[in-house]
C-alpha cells in the first residue's frame, strides 16, 4: 500500500471509531444547523480532529482542509511538492443523525495539485475504499472495476438533490425527469463519497451531483478514475473540484448521461 494511503487509513480508523461510538448513543448527540438543511454535530467535529491529529503527527509540513475546520496552512516541503490533505470526516451527516447506516469518511491527497491517494470508510460496513494514482482501486484490498453495463434501461443512476443551493432544485427536477425516461432508476443515498465508490465497484451504473464540495468528492474521484469509471464536470470537462459537479459512469452510460444533462441544461434562452 502507498505509504501515505496508510497513514490515511490509520485516520480513518480513528475516525471511524469515533463516528461508530456516536451511531451507538445518536439520542444523545446534538446537532447544529450550519445553513438550512445542512448539519454538523460532535461527531463531524470529533472525527476531523482524530484525524488531523494523525496527519499532522507523521506530515507537519503538510496541508490539511477540513471540513469543520478549515485550513491548517502547511510549510514548504523540502523536496519542493506541495501536499494537500482534503478530508470529510463524515460524509452523509443527514444519515448519519436520521439512524441511517450509509456514511463514510472521505480522505485525499493532493501533490502539486493533482490527486495521489484517496479512501474512503464506511465504518458500520467495515468497508475501506482505497487508491493510489496509477495504482488501480481497492475494497478491502481486492482489486475493483467498474461495470460494462450498456444498457441504460437496466441501469440505476445514483444523484443528490442540491438543498444548499435551492437556485439549482428546478435544473435538478428537470434532469431527474429527463432521466427517469432513460434509466431503469435512480437513487439518493445521501453520502457523495460513497456514491462515487459504489459506481468504482459496480453498485451503482453511474451517479452525478452538482455543487458539491472538493471533501466530499476529492477521494472518490480518485477511486473511480482508478477502476475505470469516467469522471467529469456537466460540461465534460475535468474541473470537478473546482465547480463541485461530478457525472460518472462506465464509458458507454457516461456518454448517454452527459448528453442527457447536456439537453436538458437550462439555459438563460431556455
Ligand atoms: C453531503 C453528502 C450528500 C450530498 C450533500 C453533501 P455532508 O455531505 O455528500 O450526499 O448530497 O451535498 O453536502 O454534509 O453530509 O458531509
Ligand atoms: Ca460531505
Ligand atoms: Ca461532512
Amino acid at each position: 500500500m502507498h505509504p501515505m494511503l496508510t497513514i490515511a487509513k490509520r485516520a480513518a480508523e480513528e475516525a471511524g471509531r469515533v463516528i461508530q461510538q456516536g451511531y451507538r448513543q445518536l439520542e444523545q448527540i446534538q446537532a447544529q444547523e450550519k445553513s438550512p438543511g445542512d448539519f454538523v454535530s460532535i461527531v463531524d467535529q470529533q472525527a476531523e480532529r482524530a484525524i488531523k491529529a494523525v496527519l499532522h503527527d507523521k506530515y507537519p509540513t503538510h496541508t490539511i482542509i477540513g471540513e469543520e475546520s478549515g485550513e491548517t496552512q502547511g510549510k514548504p516541503n523540502k523536496g519542493g511538492d506541495d501536499y494537500q490533505w482534503i478530508i470529510d470526516p463524515l460524509d452523509g451527516t443527514a444519515n448519519f443523525l436520521h439512524g441511517i447506516a450509509q456514511f463514510a469518511v472521505s480522505i485525499a491527497l493532493m501533490k502539486n495539485g493533482r490527486l495521489e491517494v484517496g479512501l474512503v470508510y464506511d465504518p458500520i460496513n467495515d468497508e475501506l475504499f482505497t487508491a493510489a494514482r496509477g495504482q488501480g482501486a481497492q475494497l478491502n484490498g481486492r482489486r475493483i472495476r467498474t461495470n460494462a453495463q450498456r444498457d441504460p434501461a437496466r441501469s440505476i443512476i445514483g444523484t443528490g438533490f442540491p438543498f444548499k443551493n435551492p437556485e439549482l432544485m428546478d435544473q435538478q427536477v428537470r434532469y431527474v425527469g429527463a432521466l427517469l425516461q432513460e434509466f431503469s432508476d435512480l437513487r439518493r443515498l445521501g453520502s457523495a463519497a460513497l456514491d462515487l465508490c459504489y459506481v468504482a465497484c459496480g453498485r451503482l451504473d453511474a451517479f452525478y451531483e452538482m455543487a458539491l464540495n472538493p471533501w466530499d468528492i476529492a477521494a472518490g474521484i480518485l477511486i473511480a478514475q482508478e477502476a475505470g469509471v469516467i469522471v467529469t464536470d456537466l460540461k465534460e470537462g475535468h474541473e470537478m473540484l473546482d465547480h463541485g459537479d461530478v457525472v460518472c459512469a462506465n464509458p458507454y452510460l457516461h456518454k448517454v448521461l452527459a448528453a442527457t444533462i447536456k439537453a436538458n441544461t437550462i439555459t438563460e434562452t431556455t
